[in-house]
């Protein structure tokens, strides 16, 4: 017999810190029927924990001396970026809106690049006011733009120039970055023309490059190819190669969805790029997302009721393509587990779990196996910590969740729920 108390995690997934507890499923030691209770759903939970941990696999992959910057865009809650901070991240941002997050959340800017595949002037300004470690170059007019801003205040911007090695990450259309058919970095045939540029401008300097393959890549191999064309673009020319100081591989590092997904093992990763970085006389840096905070967060949500026979059954949620658009956006498919562990003699069925919102795509989750479950019952949609709560909207009216930040058994209201005023609060009587 197992003892009932012992903590059990979720078969199935590698997700740490949300496990049952007594049949009831907790995150932390914070039992998630009492936060649906205290705080309503839908509502986003993360773990401290898992974030802790995984970041601490990252460190142990990659070394003391790797940079790891996180990015901001997979979950910009305040306080997900200051527990990040705390760990010893940095940060990578995409966009002037990001870069003041930072500073909302009291974080220094210091250890943070800025990427961007369009950048405006005023991102540019307030970059180099709060001082970050360097642009990532994406295209050959934001030479003039850097230009301009470090004569303006009479500095040397430090440009990292971003690749596009034309490598295939092999993950879904939407999240490929670094193919040619793309809009990100400069290709490897351009790029020469670029560096000569800013080589010879006295308000740039050239500190190193950048390549991002894309997201949720699960194998090793494409850094490596990405890699290999950087090298080999480096040996082009000599101006290519001076003064360098950082090589950013950027993240993308994929993680386990279902059972039987293909995961990329940090550690392997790790030790193949930081030996080969350092040969080159480069520091490396690294921009996970995912990895980070993926495992770490879940959705809760509330069943409103089933529909449907035969073929095919609903059960309808209060959580919507509006809180979690992955499944409508990359057919993406996310764990899904009941609260309160069913019997396991109850009789499973085949369902969609579906949202109030008015479109077809508005699926969390489709073809699930699940015991028979009631209006009133409660349901987590796991791996959900990244690009979640950060892509929620307002479509259909809808309040973006609160979210809450666990740790031990203390549980923060670290965003609370859109009130409805703040749906119309920006529009103008006019
Ligand atoms: N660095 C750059 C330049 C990026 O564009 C991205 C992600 C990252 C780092 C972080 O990638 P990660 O380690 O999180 O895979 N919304 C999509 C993912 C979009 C990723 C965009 N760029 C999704 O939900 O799958």
């Amino acid at each position: 017999m197992t003892d009932a108390r012992q903590p059990e995690p979720v078969p199935g997934t590698d997700v740490r810190h949300v496990v049952w507890r007594d049949d009831r499923l907790h995150c932390e030691s914070a039992d998630l029927a009492a936060l649906a209770a205290t705080h309503g759903t839908p509502l986003y939970v993360y773990s401290e924990a898992e974030i802790c941990d995984r970041f601490q696999r990252l460190r142990d992959a990659f070394g003391p001396e790797t940079r790891i910057c996180f990015a901001v865009k997979s979950n910009s809650n305040l306080a997900v970026l200051r527990l990040l901070h705390r760990l010893g991240a940095g940060f990578d941002l995409v966009s002037g809106g990001e870069l003041l997050r930072l500073r909302a959340a009291g974080v220094p800017t210091q250890r943070s690049v800025f990427a961007g595949v369009g950048k405006d002037e005023w991102e540019v300004e307030a970059a180099l006011q709060a001082g970050i470690l360097f642009f990532n170059l994406e295209s050959p007019h934001e030479i003039e733009l850097l230009e301009r801003a470090g004569m303006t205040r009479g500095v040397r911007v430090p440009v990292a120039v971003r690749l596009n090695p034309d490598v295939d990450p092999r993950t879904h259309a939407y999240i490929s970055t670094g193919k040619k058919e793309n809009k990100f970095g400069l290709g490897l045939d351009t790029a020469g023309a670029a560096v000569e540029r800013i080589v010879a401008s006295p308000h740039l300097s050239l500190v190193g490059y950048h390549v991002h393959l894309g997201s949720q890549v699960a194998s090793t191999q494409p850094y490596l190819e990405a890699l290999e064309r950087v090298q080999e673009f480096l040996a082009g020319a000599p101006e290519r190669r001076s003064g360098l100081r950082y090589l950013d591989l950027g993240g993308g590092f994929g993680v386990r969805y279902k059972p039987g997904d293909p995961v990329l093992d940090p550690a392997e990763l790790g030790a193949a790029l930081v030996r080969r970085v350092r040969g080159m006389g480069l520091e490396l840096l690294i921009e996970p997302g995912r990895f980070l905070v993926a495992e770490a967060g879940l959705l809760l949500t509330r069943v409103l009721g089933t529909k449907g026979s035969g073929s095919v059954r609903f059960l309808l949620v209060d959580a919507a393509m509006n809180d979690l658009i992955r499944p409508a956006l990359y057919q993406a498919s996310h764990p899904v587990v009941p609260v309160v562990r069913p019997d396991p003699d109850a009789p499973l069925g085949t369902f969609d779990v579906v949202g109030p919102v008015c479109e077809s795509s508005d699926f969390l989750a489709r073809g699930v196996m699940l015991p028979p479950l009631h209006r009133g019952d409660l349901l987590a949609v796991l791996v959900a910590g990244a690009y979640g709560a950060v892509m929620a909207s307002n479509y259909n009216s809808r309040r973006r969740p609160a979210e809450v930040l666990v740790s031990g058994s203390e549980a923060k209201l670290v965003r609370r729920r859109d009130r409805f005023e703040d749906l119309w609060a920006a529009e103008l009587d006019t």
